[in-house]
This record gives C-alpha cells, sequence and structure tokens, in this order.
C-alpha cells in the first residue's frame, strides 16, 4: 500500500495549473502560490470550546491560493470549485458583508485587517498602498489582492474545507503586504473569521491543525495552554489511518453545534467552573464531577467533554506505547459517547464505524463536528480494499447512498508552494 507521507506532490501538480489559471482569469502574473489543508481529528471531539484536548492531523488535501498584491484596496478572488468570480473592496468589509464561500476569503482578510482590535499583534508595516485601515497605528493596513482558489479538499465533508480555505489566504495575503504573524496567530484569526465574520461559533482545532500540521505527525493541542505536541500514530508499516466520507447531507449543522457549545457553556456555569476541562483536570469519578447539574440533558452532554478529555491523554498514551489496539478502543469509546451523550451522530457514521470494526479495524469514530461527515478507523495496514468493500455493502444493504473511502497520512501544515 503507498502512503503519501508529505503533500509534496500534489503541491507540484497543483501550483502550475494554478498559475496559468490565475494569468487568464486576472491578465496577470501571480506572485506565489500558497496552500492549507483539510484535516482530520484522530480523536477529541466537541472539546476544543470547552478549554479541552484535541488530537487531529493535516491531511494531503489541501486548499491552493495563487496571488497577486494589489494597490487598489480590491479584493477579487475566484473560486475553481464555485466557478465564479466575486469582488469587493477592503475598507468596506463588515461581518456578513459577503456571503457564500466568498465570505471565508473576505472574513479573513477583515480579521487580519483589524486583529489590533482583539489585540492579536502583527509584525511589519502592512505596506499596502491604500488599505486605508482606520482602526488605530497598530493595524496592519492591507491593500488589494488577486486570489485564485482551486482545492483538494473534500467539500462540505466535515474535512475542514473551510479552515483550509482562511488559513491558505491568510498566508498569501499577510505574506503579499509584509504582514508577519505566528503560525498560531494566523490561527486564531482564522477562527475569528469564522466566529465574528461568517457566524459560525467553532473552537480552534480545524485552523490550527492547518496551520500546525507536520508530516507523520499527528498533534496533540491542548486548546487552553494551545501548546502543540506531535505524536506518532504507530509505525506505517503496521498502521493505517482509514476516512470513510459518508457523504450523507450535513443536517442542521450551524444550529446544532452552537446548540451544544451553549449547552456546554452553562453546564460548566451550573458546576461553577470556567469550563467543562477544569472537571476533567480532577482526580474523581466523571459522576461525582457531574453531582451539582440537576438537568438530565445537561449531564449527558457534560459527561461526553470530561470523558472524552480523558480519552485523548488516554489515547495518547497508548500510542507511545505502541499499544495501537487500545487506542482504537478509546476511539471508538468516543463515537459511542458522541452518539449516546452527545448526539452529533447519523445512521450512516454509526453504520460505518460497524462495518469497519467488523472488518477488523482497532478502533473508528465519527471526526469533526457530527451530523453527517466522515469517520475515521485506525487500523492494521493494507485493508483499505477489504474495508472499502465491506462498508459499501453494509451501505447498499442499508439504502445509503455510495460513501468514499481513502487512506490518510499526516502531512505538512500551511506553506507557501512556490
Ligand atoms: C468543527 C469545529 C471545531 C470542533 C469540531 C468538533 O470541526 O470547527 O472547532 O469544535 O467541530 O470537535
Amino acid at each position: 500500500m503507498s502512503r503519501t507521507d508529505d503533500s509534496s506532490r500534489d503541491d507540484a501538480e497543483r501550483a502550475a495549473p494554478s498559475r496559468t489559471l490565475f494569468r487568464r482569469i486576472f491578465a496577470a502574473e501571480p506572485e506565489g502560490v500558497w496552500a492549507a489543508p483539510g484535516r482530520v481529528n484522530l480523536i477529541g471531539e466537541h472539546t476544543d470550546y470547552n478549554d479541552g484536548f484535541v488530537m487531529p492531523f493535516a491531511l494531503p488535501q489541501s486548499t491552493y491560493v495563487a496571488a497577486r498584491r494589489r494597490e487598489d484596496g480590491q479584493v477579487r478572488v475566484h473560486s475553481l470549485f464555485a466557478d465564479e468570480t466575486v469582488e469587493f473592496a477592503v475598507e468596506a468589509l463588515r461581518p456578513g458583508a459577503v456571503e457564500g464561500w466568498a465570505g471565508y476569503v473576505a472574513g479573513m482578510i477583515w480579521s487580519l485587517r483589524t486583529a489590533a482590535d482583539v489585540g492579536l499583534t502583527l509584525e511589519g508595516s502592512g505596506d499596502g498602498a491604500d488599505g486605508g485601515s482606520d482602526a488605530g497605528g497598530a493595524a496592519p493596513v492591507l491593500g488589494g489582492v488577486d486570489l485564485l482558489i482551486d482545492s483538494t479538499v473534500p467539500h462540505g465533508a466535515g474535512l475542514s474545507s473551510s479552515a483550509a480555505l482562511e488559513c491558505s489566504v491568510g498566508l498569501a495575503v499577510a505574506e503579499l503586504h509584509s504582514v508577519s504573524a505566528e503560525p498560531l496567530t494566523l490561527a486564531r484569526l482564522a477562527q475569528r473569521a469564522e466566529n465574528d465574520f461568517v457566524g459560525m461559533p467553532c473552537g480552534l482545532m480545524d485552523q490550527m491543525i492547518s496551520m500546525l500540521g507536520e508530516p507523520a505527525r499527528a498533534v496533540l493541542f491542548d486548546t487552553r495552554s494551545l501548546t502543540p505536541r506531535p505524536v506518532a500514530v504507530g509505525d506505517p508499516a503496521e498502521v493505517e489511518v482509514l476516512v470513510v466520507d459518508t457523504r450523507a447531507p450535513h443536517r442542521l449543522v450551524d444550529g446544532e453545534y452552537a446548540a451544544r457549545r451553549s449547552q456546554c457553556e452553562r453546564a460548566a456555569a451550573q458546576l461553577g467552573v470556567a469550563s467543562l476541562r477544569e472537571l476533567s483536570d480532577r482526580d474523581e469519578p466523571v459522576e461525582e464531577s457531574l453531582a451539582g447539574l440537576d438537568d438530565e440533558l445537561l449531564r449527558r452532554r457534560a459527561r461526553h467533554v470530561i470523558t472524552e478529555n480523558r480519552r485523548v491523554l488516554e489515547a495518547v498514551d497508548l500510542l507511545a506505547a505502541g499499544d495501537v489496539a487500545s487506542a482504537g478502543e478509546r476511539m471508538t469509546a468516543s463515537h459511542r459517547s458522541l452518539r449516546d451523550d452527545y448526539e452529533v451522530t447519523v445512521p450512516e457514521t454509526d453504520v460505518a464505524v460497524e462495518a469497519l470494526l467488523d472488518a477488523g479495524a482497532h478502533g473508528a469514530r465519527i471526526t469533526g463536528g457530527g451530523f453527517g461527515g466522515c469517520v475515521v478507523a485506525l487500523a492494521p495496514a493494507g485493508m483499505l480494499d477489504r474495508v472499502r468493500s465491506a462498508v459499501r455493502e453494509r451501505y447498499a444493504a442499508a439504502g445509503f447512498g455510495e460513501p468514499e473511502v481513502f487512506a490518510a497520512s499526516p502531512s505538512a501544515g500551511a506553506r507557501r508552494v512556490r
């Protein structure tokens, strides 16, 4: 079984056509091509907005941005998947001003331009000629830009195509306007674009891994201290990560996600802690931590978060000890918790998990925000074909559409391609 240990081959294949198309659409030469990856999360779901632990890795599938700086404060952005060009002025950007796919692009530019408003420091003059910052002396003056967007990240599959778009655009625009920002700062600005411009109250996991992903390593993030720690996911000759894209339509995603988030906040407030993470740090049984919570629904939501944080840390230790089978069991336990306590799975994800386990995977779980999307499994190497047929058979029997099944290996985070 061949494994792509980094995304360099894809980068080389994508950069040249991006440049050619850029020339055709904008009648000018791009100054460079930047890329940022999608992600799959191995374990640690719905923990990031509770100050908890996550363990994602960056996929080889990435979003590519060919870009050129403009001096007139205008942005023109063409997306190959939407087959559409959208234009706006940097100075006119306000939350919600641009909608649809281009909202993520506009939001990222708005977030960079107003970084100082939230105390995020960017180095450099940001010497765009006429960006017109009115946000005070510390804000970078961002000029305009022409952008051509191409992507190999499956869209709407729960693999963070939006974070890949935000981070690739952020890196390109910052570099073109001589603004230097730490990867973690760009990740936080990308999250802010999504929270405050697009209106999706996501945590930091997706943007963080898109900026900080590493070849051949998953990354354990403590979303409270914001410290990343690389983690090897077993010997590639023995273990493989498989992803099932259920292609189940996302249902009620945004509203349900926001509802989960506010349930966690209510549970934390009733238990008198700043975040549910504080409870998973305690050396006491989960039911004891939840004793002060009367509401049965909030108890289940909080129980998921507390037990999930513990499962992440256990999985990290088990992987370090070479016990892949037990790490896999933690993933399966995570799925059951997301199904029964957090209620973010759908029949398609549940059937995929059972099919993967029956086919011999060490463990499997829904990955990402839920309500559709993908399932991730840790499996003995060499099982891809068997797993693909097993999952497809079960799907056919259940009357579901045909899923996509592929092997995934940890790859590089956001980067300049050329
Ligand atoms: C989405 C969000 C992340 C995270 C996951 C659930 O992917 O963007 O911040 O909350 O859901 O773990």
